[in-house]
């Protein structure tokens, strides 16, 4: 592989669930912010909310939360005389890879910068928490809190987490009808890299089985392919608290409300 100061960087990251207790100056801040605004966009559909200092998970000094924001596309376009009709859901899966790109990039400067990092995903499981940090930061409609991110000096060290074998995710020409074997074969690359630095024993992060279902894993045998299965096989079945949320901070995902706002659009021709 080639090597060199970036991909050095961006290899060696891993998500940190330790901090010291030093805090960034503003200007790493600063920095971080805005080479994670240089990333690729769509249209800046993003803002970044910020809270320092106070009780972040893992005791981290930053606490971001990244938003799509179609709020400050619409004020200039309105400025400009033009009313937005790109349908919701189009404009959030833009929107969430804006936020998305941007969002790593803040991450890989970070790293650049002897600071560590790591996502919270909650704002995608639950509505409570969009609620929640819609009212603690009083965020106008059109914008959305896609993800937290903590950030600050590592107290920590590992090595970095394993990922699927390259040949399990880049497919060049077509995409290949994946033998038993192959999946068995990625599901032990990852399992044994997670058992190897006994992730989830150090995290004590073991997802319940519910319905009474026995459980025959212990910490030396949990690994990734089991969490997050565990995961997908039993959260969430249900999306419409988190469409309701969605609406409410004014993303209607329903495909009758985008036929009237065309409809809307055209009138006022
Ligand atoms: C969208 C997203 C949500 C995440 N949510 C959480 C979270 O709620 N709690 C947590 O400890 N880590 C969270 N993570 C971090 C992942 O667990 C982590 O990136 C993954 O296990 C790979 O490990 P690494 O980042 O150390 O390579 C999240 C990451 C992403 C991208």
């Amino acid at each position: 592989m080639i090597d060199n100061k970036t991909i050095q960087t961006m290899l060696a990251r891993k998500s940190v669930r330790k901090y010291t207790g030093r805090v960034p100056d503003d200007e790493a801040v600063r920095t971080v912010v805005r080479a994670g605004q240089q990333a690729p966009f769509a249209s800046q559909l993003y803002s970044v909310l910020l809270q320092r200092g106070g009780k972040a998970p893992f005791g981290a000094p930053l606490w971001f939360v990244i938003c799509v924001d179609a709020h400050k596309l619409e004020r200039f376009m309105e400025l400009r005389d033009w009313k937005l009709v790109t349908n919701d859901l189009s404009l959030l899966l833009l929107g969430m890879q804006d936020a998305a790109y941007m969002a790593q990039n803040m991450v890989i400067a970070a790293e650049s910068i002897g600071m560590g990092s790591c996502f919270l995903g909650e704002g995608s499981l639950s509505a409570g928490r969009i609620r929640a940090l819609a009212k603690q930061y009083k965020l106008p409609p059109r914008v959305l809190p896609m993800v937290e991110l903590v950030m600050g000096y590592p107290d920590e060290d590992f090595p970095p987490r394993p990922r699927y074998p390259l040949d399990f995710m880049l497919f060049e020409g077509e995409y290949p009808s994946l033998s038993d074997e192959q999946v068995r074969l990625a599901v032990d690359v990852m399992d044994e890299g997670y058992l190897a630095q006994d992730y989830y024993k150090h995290a004590k992060a073991k997802i319940a089985l519910e319905d009474g279902r026995p459980d025959s894993y212990d910490y030396d045998s949990y690994s990734w392919t089991e969490h997050i299965s565990r995961k997908w096989g039993q959260w969430m079945p249900d999306a419409a608290d988190m469409l309701g949320a969605l609406r409410e901070r004014g993303f209607d995902l329903r495909p009758e409300r985008d036929t009237a706002a065309e409809a809307g659009s055209h009138d006022d021709q």
